[in-house]
């Protein structure tokens, strides 16, 4: 199934369906909403990059001025889904072309009659170039007017960004608006151009911030009236000159059909690469598509400085904050479909670790310590206080970004994951190597010697489980580090050999002396873990001696069990908010027995917030189930993580998408139930196991340079290509 669609319009569902309508090119998104605007909607378009400050969020994504903005006036009477009557309607977006397209047949009030078509692209060919159509068939002979603008009067849920700078109509007749960020001073530039049939006066009108041109067509019954509204679209981010950017891309559109086929082109070439196929599950097939659409959508092709935000750039949610999502959830699609976008990622906390290690020094540190959210610089933007859920009007205090330091062995993860997956040796040895020794830096100086225990740990954090704050040996965390610890010294070893230079050049500039090394070493040692002799994992000290709790006894409940406990209540209980130490077993896969992980699995699972806790959780949930031999459960964690968004389960899809999840899922299938494992060698197997319903799944994946399409069968078997 390639087409999401609606075919009816409900406005108790509208922020919902305008998330999941996003449309995108990897340069930016545009929320699903309505041309002609429609009461509370939250008409959105975000570009990657484009932050600036906010009280509170330290900073987010400007929401940019408005390309799409076209109202259509029948006879004398404006266009509205919130007037007159709705005849018919659907709407549908393509997955395999990234065009959305709204057919509605509408009575006016006064019983003008008449069918609107729009249909909006941005361009994945020409990510400086948007595009939409508006087609109309009038059912009456009349007038009809068209008012094409650009607005610039957008917010961000109040808070205004921009300040306008110019704006008016270039010399072949096309419209710009020039306006700029009001702390961060980032330019911004668009440029509409409208092709089509010729109209009886076209008008320009100069409205401040929303220059317009007007249009009016001589309507008559049965005869269709097409205009094509062209936007070219740049930021000072991209050019000293954005105006001419914009403008320069927007001379080279010829025609509507021309822009559609370069744009089905450019997906076809993304699709060949990461395409999943489900038989026998029409829901999951869809949803698989849809999860990978999303994160192609938000994919940065041709930008090394920017991450992909936790709600990618589909909502308002998280303000366009980058967190462990992306190394840990998104990446693996990545690195194994399109290895380059992969590695402007990482590229990404390359460019910022210069911020990585200013947090870690102001904490007293050495090394990178990630921030916990991520935005245009890298410096810590997790907002310290919050409203409380319990009660608005109170603050309650988020320690995050304090307290959670594995965000700094995530990265290190994802890089070395992407260098086994590519062998891309140079960028590792130019790039990859410097986060990964840095980041070992930062854990054996964060490493507390815990005298009483004979082993080294970490006290107060928070682990991927969020119910419980201020921990002490968070066992992901702990691991992780000894991982990202061992790693860095191994790393150390293989510049030796492959790259003397960068080695003796890292050496020298990251201090890293014979005695530090010794340190990780013995760091990596003697790392704190509190493992049973059946291999059972204690989350964190302590962990065992808090109060038991049996999930069922809540049910039915449409809270998570944070809301339930509170903030404090909660860290008295065993309920986790996401996987924690089965998220460790499932990155360091290679560490452990079935029957380890069976345990832990068999002990967790039952106390983890599946519904209501965190939407990072079912995905991976669903691989270790799968990895168990559970197919059956495995499917339940599995559907819930894919229904996150296009059935909104958790109620705050309208946010914008769960892009983890969306990582997640795309996991769930690939490594779940097609059972793929990559080796830390680069050698792989896979062991299908397929939900009973499913006839076949087929996946492709790519490593070091080479394709490979991998069929399953429900018996186990697997055909590769
Ligand atoms: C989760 C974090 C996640 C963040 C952003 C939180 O609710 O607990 O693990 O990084 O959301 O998605």
């Amino acid at each position: 199934m390639w087409i999401l669609s609606e075919t009816s319009f409900d406005p108790t569902k509208q922020h919902h369906k305008e998330t999941i309508f996003t449309i995108g090119n990897g340069y930016l998104s545009t929320r699903g909403t309505f041309e002609e605007g429609y009461p509370n909607d939250r008409r959105a378009t975000f570009i990657h990059g484009v932050f600036d400050d906010a009280p509170v969020v330290v900073t987010e994504l400007a929401n940019t001025p408005d390309w799409l903005a076209t109202q259509v006036v029948i006879d004398g009477e404006k266009f509205s889904l919130a007037t007159g009557t709705i005849l018919a309607y659907r709407r549908d977006l393509d997955l395999q072309t990234g065009v959305l397209r709204r057919e509605v047949r509408w009575q006016s009030p006064n019983g003008r009659v008449a069918t609107l078509i729009f249909t909006r692209f941005a361009s994945l060919a020409d990510e400086h170039l948007l595009a939409l159509r508006c087609e109309i068939i009038p059912e009456f002979d009349g007038q009809i007017e068209l008012r094409s603008a650009l607005n610039g009067q957008t917010d961000n849920e109040g808070l205004l960004h921009w300040r306008h700078i110019a704006q008016g109509q270039l010399a072949d007749g096309a419209v710009f608006l020039r306006t700029r960020t009001r702390k961060s001073g980032i330019e911004l530039a668009l440029v509409m151009r409208l092709v089509g049939d010729a109209a009886l006066t076209t008008t320009f009108w100069d409205v401040e911030n929303v220059p317009t041109l007007r249009q009016v067509y001589q309507a008559r019954s049965g005869t269709p009236i097409v205009v094509n509204k062209f936007v070219g679209v740049a930021t000072s981010r991209d050019t000293g000159n954005p105006l001419e950017l914009a403008h320069h891309h927007l001379q080279r559109v010829t025609d509507w059909d021309q822009e559609l086929t370069a744009q089905r082109r450019a997906w076809a070439c993304e699709w060949e690469r990461c395409n999943v196929v489900i038989e026998g599950d029409e829901e999951a097939d869809l949803a698989v598509r849809f999860s990978i659409f999303q994160l192609l959508i938000a994919a940065p092709r041709h930008d090394q400085r920017v991450n992909i935000g936790a709600k990618t750039l589909s909502g308002f949610g998280y303000r366009g904050h980058a967190f462990w999502d992306t190394e840990i959830f998104m990446l693996p699609l990545f690195i194994y479909t399109m290895p380059e976008v992969a590695r402007n990622l990482l590229d990404y906390r390359y460019l910022t670790l210069p911020a990585a290690r200013a947090k870690a020094r102001a904490a007293g540190y050495e090394g990178a310590w990630y921030a916990w959210e991520s935005a245009d610089t890298g410096e810590e933007v997790t907002p310290t206080w919050v409203p409380d859920f319990h009660d608005k009007k109170k603050l309650a205090r988020v320690w995050t970004g304090d307290l959670a330091i594995h965000i700094s062995s995530d990265v290190a993860y994802a890089v070395q994951q992407y260098w086994q997956a590519t062998g891309d040796d140079a960028w590792y040895i130019e790039r990859g190597a410097e986060i990964v020794l840095d980041t070992a830096k930062f854990c054996a100086s964060r490493a507390e010697w815990l005298a009483d225990r004979g082993c080294y740990g970490y006290t107060d954090v928070i682990g991927p489980d969020e119910y419980h704050d201020h921990v002490n040996n968070n066992a992901y965390t702990n691991l992780l580090a000894q991982w990202n610890l061992r790693a860095g010294l191994e790393t150390l070893a293989w510049l030796e050999q492959h790259a003397p230079q960068k080695a003796a050049e890292l050496r020298q500039r990251l201090d890293l002396t014979a005695e530090r090394l010794q340190h990780w070493q013995t760091v990596a040692e003697k790392m704190c873990v509190n493992i049973a002799a059946n291999g059972l994992i204690e989350q964190f000290d302590g962990f065992f001696k808090l109060k038991d709790v049996n999930l069922a006894d809540y049910e039915p409940r449409t809270k998570s069990m944070h809301e339930i406990f509170g903030i404090e209540g909660a860290n008295e209980y065993q309920a986790i908010k996401q996987p924690d130490v089965l998220m460790l077993q499932f990155l360091l896969r290679e560490h452990y027995s079935d029957s380890q992980i069976r345990v832990n699995y068999d002990y967790y699972t039952p106390r983890t917030d599946h519904t209501y806790g965190s939407s990072l959780g079912p995905p991976i949930q669903a691989i270790v189930a799968c990895q168990m031999g559970d197919v059956d459960e495995a499917y339940e964690h599995f559907i819930r993580a894919a229904r996150a968004d296009l059935r909104d389960v958790r109620g705050n899809a309208g946010d914008g998408i769960h892009a983890a999840s969306a990582g997640g899922v795309w996991q769930a299938v690939v490594f779940g139930f097609g059972g793929l494992r990559i080796h830390p060698d680069g050698t792989w197997e896979v062991h299908p196991r397929l939900p009973k319903h499913w006839q076949q799944l087929t996946f492709r994946f790519t490593l070091r340079g080479v394709m490979h399409i991998v069929t399953c069968y429900p018996d186990g078997r697997a055909i590769v290509a």
